[in-house]
């Protein structure tokens, strides 16, 4: 995503921000995983405890000055101001949070989350296209595949929750150009556990650069952009969700991602269909029981 020029209109930032502030404020976020069974005092002893030593490690360590501890409190304080805590905590904690979290999971690879998904989408059977533009920009693609059970068995009852930018690398629901509910759907799967998905590819995008996470990061001198891609969450009766990405083959960000969420067996190499310009990938899914 780039900077809005539109005079008074909310920044990206501002935008991204609030809509991601209040998902995570209901818990929309979380409702894929079992909720929390509130505050264990020797786990927070231990965690926070181990989270407040690394900080003071590193003010000992790199000798931080008070003008320095004072800008890092102005910094929070912005976090907060512009709702940014869902997007600064999702792109530079959350992919350990799942790495720990897979080290005890069968089926398919998973990813992060992410601060962009939104409840309450279109339902669509498959094969399945996703609301979009009449003059919806981009090269069209088809993703397929089959979600199964671990011991192979189809699962006819599974959804594929699919959301991704536009060719321009915007998220509906984050930005004011695509309009609400733009490339996003929850497309129920046959009788054979198979979806087809109709959409456009996906563009990469920057995260905003006029909040504080993206000012942070341009200070520093880290890559702001994130590969192209796909994000899902595929879930049937009885069975855990997958929450992943795709991505593409040869994105120029795939080795540079921003939020160290993309891992090799999750990259696509679509191939031509042959008709109209479009290209075509399949994937399949694998869900453990519950
Ligand atoms: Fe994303």
């Amino acid at each position: 995503m780039t900077t809005t020029d539109q005079g008074t209109a909310p920044s990206s930032a501002e935008l991204a921000g609030a809509n991601a502030t209040e998902s995570a404020r209901l818990g929309l976020s979380s409702t894929r995983e079992t909720p929390g069974t509130g505050a264990d005092a020797d786990r927070v002893a231990a965690v926070v405890g181990a989270a407040l030593e690394g900080i003071r490690a590193a003010i000992r360590d790199h000798k931080v000055t008070y003008s320095e501890f004072d800008a890092f409190k102005r910094w929070l304080i912005e976090v907060s101001d512009t709702g940014e805590w869902p997007l600064f905590l999702d792109v530079y904690l959350e992919f350990e949070v799942e790495r720990v979290a897979a080290e005890s999971r069968q089926g398919s690879t998973g990813t992060i989350l992410g601060p962009f998904w939104l409840d309450g989408q279109v339902r669509l059977q498959s094969p399945a296209t996703l609301p979009m533009r009449e003059d919806e920009p981009g090269t069209p693609l088809v993703l397929a595949g089959r979600v199964t059970g671990t011991d192979g068995t189809p699962l006819p009852g599974a959804t594929v929750d699919i959301w991704h930018t536009d060719d321009e690398g915007w998220y509906s629901g984050f930005a004011e150009k695509p309009p609400a509910g733009n490339l996003r759907g929850v497309v129920a799967c046959d009788e054979q556990g198979r979806f087809e998905i109709h959409t456009r590819r996906p563009a990469p995008y920057t995260i905003p650069l006029d909040g504080p996470t993206g000012k942070l990061t341009t200070i520093a001198g880290w890559s702001p952009w994130r590969p192209a891609h796909l994000h899902l969450l595929v879930s049937a009766p009885g069975h855990r969700t997958v929450t992943t990405q795709l991505f593409f083959t040869g994105d120029p960000y795939l080795d540079s991602d921003v939020a160290s969420a993309t891992k090799p067996e999750l990259v696509l190499d679509p191939q031509p269909t042959g008709d109209g310009g479009g290209v075509r990938s399949d994937h399949d899914f694998v869900l453990e029981p519950e």
